[in-house]
């Protein structure tokens, strides 16, 4: 079967007008300035594939930049270059195109990033990960929609199998070791016999990997919509080792993913806490160093370990709100969504829930400026009142404000004797 017949039509049908616009406005441009352009990579694999994709790469066999620049300075637009790369991003009515320079790379050495020259567009797609990512379609207006398929991109499209360029790709750039997975999970494809071999053989590789390049990768199967897929592959395929001996793609993670589903819209950062709960602490450790996490994701990965510790003390069925408040409280809520789902206490699991879901948004109505008003005196003294109200309020002990404020005259009346809150 030949794709090229009707691809103009399916690309015009595919994208948004506003989208088509600006390709379109792009394409013009090249041509005035005889620079060929070149639809690549993701967007026609799944426009052949009949899937929606909206980021749309455009290579030039000329200069990114300057057509860009052009684009820019005609149509109005947001412009983001990266000179170092030849790239550039062009936005406008909210949508986004990615432009580059045909380009020829060369690997210095395995995992680095590599050498990069202007070249063909052949020589573009020689340098992509796999034949279903390495096809072109023209977009001159006289060629409008002719695919150029050099490595059998097409083919490997209709046989479901994803298959690199040459046997030294997973050396050059071990990121396509989870890419290979993630689309073949994602697209329901198998890796072609020799690839999978390559990638078995290469599958050390990964350690060349900088920490920044591996996290993407990983946040990328994150991202999918079932992301233990990809985990359960990378087991078999004895990848996710690589990560850490003691990760595990099994029925237990997949059953885990599956339930977080039903409970929320999962993020990278819980399905990442899930992924990681049966290391230890110095394990997790390790991964955080090796993945280069930070911020919110690295805070949730500890909190998921340290919370594994709380579980006996949470399986309590006679524990009160408010012991369960200070309990969870300045853990992150993925965290504690996240031991919900693997602990192996209904109890527990249903206390953080009650947190999550309820416990951690409750206030007291009174505030500070409140309780001054009623005759408290300014310091520490407030803050320990707002609390113990909190509590109050946990506990079910106080509803309207008017119990609020029955509780705090009760405390002012009684300091003298007894410390209240
Ligand atoms: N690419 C590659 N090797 C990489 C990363 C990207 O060859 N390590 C190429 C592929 O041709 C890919 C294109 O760059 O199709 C765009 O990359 P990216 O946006 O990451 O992938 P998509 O194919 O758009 O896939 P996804 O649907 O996951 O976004």
């Amino acid at each position: 079967m030949s794709y090229s017949v009707n691809i103009a039509s399916q690309l015009e049908k595919s994208l948004p007008d506003e989208l088509l616009a600006l390709v379109r406005a792009a394409a013009d441009l090249a041509k005035a300035y005889g620079q060929r352009l070149y639809l690549v990579g993701g967007s026609i694999r799944d426009l052949l594939l009949g899937r929606r994709n909206l980021d749309i790469d455009l290579v030039v066999e000329g200069d990114a930049l300057e057509l860009a620049h052009l684009l820019t300075k005609i149509y109005g637009g947001d412009l983001i270059i990266h000179p170092r790369f030849g790239t550039a991003k062009f936005r406008k009515a909210g949508f986004a195109i990615d432009l580059a320079t045909a380009r020829l790379e060369t690997y210095k050495r395995p995992g680095a990033l590599p050498k990069v020259v202007p070249g063909s567009i052949r020589d573009d797609l020689f340098r992509r990960d796999f034949t279903i990512n390495a096809m072109a379609v023209r977009l001159d207006p006289e060629n409008l929609g002719e695919l150029l398929d050099p490595y059998g991109g097409s083919d490997d499209l209709e046989k479901g199998l994803i298959r690199i360029l040459y046997p030294n790709s997973f050396i050059d750039d071990a990121t396509r070791i989870l890419r290979a997975i993630r689309y073949e999970q994602r697209l329901g494809f198998h890796l072609e016999p020799s690839t999978e071999k390559l990638l078995r053989r290469d599958v050390t590789m990964m350690d060349t990997l900088s920490g920044d390049r591996l996290r993407h990768e990983i946040e990328l199967i994150l991202m999918e919509v079932r992301p233990e897929k990809a985990f359960l592959r990378s087991e078999e395929l004895g990848v996710l080792r690589m990560l850490n001996p003691s990760l595990r793609g099994d029925g237990w993670l997949a059953e885990r993913f599956e339930q977080a589903r039903q409970l929320t819209k999962p993020d990278a950062t819980l399905y990442l806490s899930l992924l990681i709960y049966q290391l230890s602490e110095e394990e997790n450790e390790g991964l955080i160093q090796r993945l280069k996490v930070s911020g919110k994701m690295a805070k949730t990965m500890r909190d998921t370990i340290r919370l594994k510790e709380e579980i006996p003390t949470l399986a309590d069925t006679s524990l009160s709100p408010s012991s369960i408040y200070r309990l969870l409280e300045g853990y992150s809520p993925q965290a504690i969504l996240a031991t919900s789902l693997a602990s192996p206490s209904p109890i527990a699991s249903s206390n953080l829930i009650i947190y999550v879901n309820k416990l951690r948004y409750m206030r007291p109505i009174l505030n500070g400026e409140a309780l001054k008003k009623m005759g408290v005196v300014e310091g520490p003294r407030i803050g320990e009142m707002l609390r113990a109200l909190l509590d109050a309020r946990l506990d079910g002990r106080v509803e309207t404000k008017g119990d609020e404020e029955a509780l705090v005259r009760g405390w002012l009346k009684g300091q003298a004797s007894s410390s209240p809150p």
